[in-house]
């Protein structure tokens, strides 16, 4: 029913699946994915092209300003683009992945992508991922989702999706996981942390068929004003 479409928040460390749940959920329900991470993954990509690191934060919000982020649906995915170029498969490289917390702690870089991120809300009909969505970008969101797993087990599952080229060591990816989601908790602005109304789903032992199914069934109650 169009008339009574929801937003949905979906938050959680990196790895815990909320981009493919998102994603699936969205297609479900005929709704637009936002993937959030995707446009700090963006900033960074563009902004390291540049030459100008997280450490001059006036020139990263002076670069940003020239900046046109998109994003389109794609085959029940996302593209993502930069000023008309097609940026999707340079986001996911160890080099972005090892600076994206970096840049996502600057203050007027988060101002200004949370606006963006409320823009694409206003008309409803959005599953949004990310750290933040629950807390800050939309905190009216009618469901919120805090999906978590084991540092382990987000490890191996991001070492599944990766191609050959992007693959590194499982040891070197739990490393990564741990120090992003240090970073993440532990940022002043925005820190990763649960929504007091989030519902906690732990996915360890769940596939991704059990998350997605729960979350639509928590969508469709909502949906349905209970
Ligand atoms: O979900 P991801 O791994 O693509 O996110 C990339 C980085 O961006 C991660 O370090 C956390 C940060 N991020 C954020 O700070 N706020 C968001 N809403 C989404 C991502």
């Amino acid at each position: 029913d169009m008339n009574n479409r929801i937003n949905i928040a979906i938050d959680g460390p990196a790895g815990a699946g909320k981009s493919t749940v998102a994603r699936l959920v969205a297609n479900q329900l005929s709704y637009i994915y936002v993937d959030t991470g995707a446009m700090y993954r963006a900033v960074t990509w563009f902004l390291t092209k540049h030459g100008v690191g997280p450490e001059v934060p006036d020139q990263v919000l002076e670069h940003v300003q020239h900046m046109l982020i998109e994003l389109t649906p794609d085959h029940g995915g996302q593209r993502v683009w930069v000023n008309g170029e097609d940026v999707t498969s340079y986001i996911r490289t160890p080099q972005v992945n090892g600076l994206v917390s970096r840049y996502a702690q600057i203050e007027g870089l988060r101002t200004h992508l949370v606006q963006l991120q409320r823009q694409m809300a206003l008309r409803k009909g959005v599953v949004m991922d990310g750290r933040d969505i629950g807390t800050t970008v939309l905190p009216d969101a009618e469901v919120k989702i805090f999906m978590t797993a084991t540092v382990k087990e987000r490890a191996l599952r991001r070492f599944n999706e990766m191609n050959d080229a992007e693959r590194t060591s499982l040891e070197q990816l739990e490393k990564d996981i741990s120090m992003r989601d240090t970073l993440d908790e532990q940022r002043e602005i925005s820190p990763l942390r649960r929504a007091e109304d989030a519902i906690l789903l732990d996915t360890t032992e769940m596939n991704i068929h059990q998350v997605v199914e729960k979350i639509v069934s928590l969508c469709r109650s909502q949906m349905d004003g209970e």
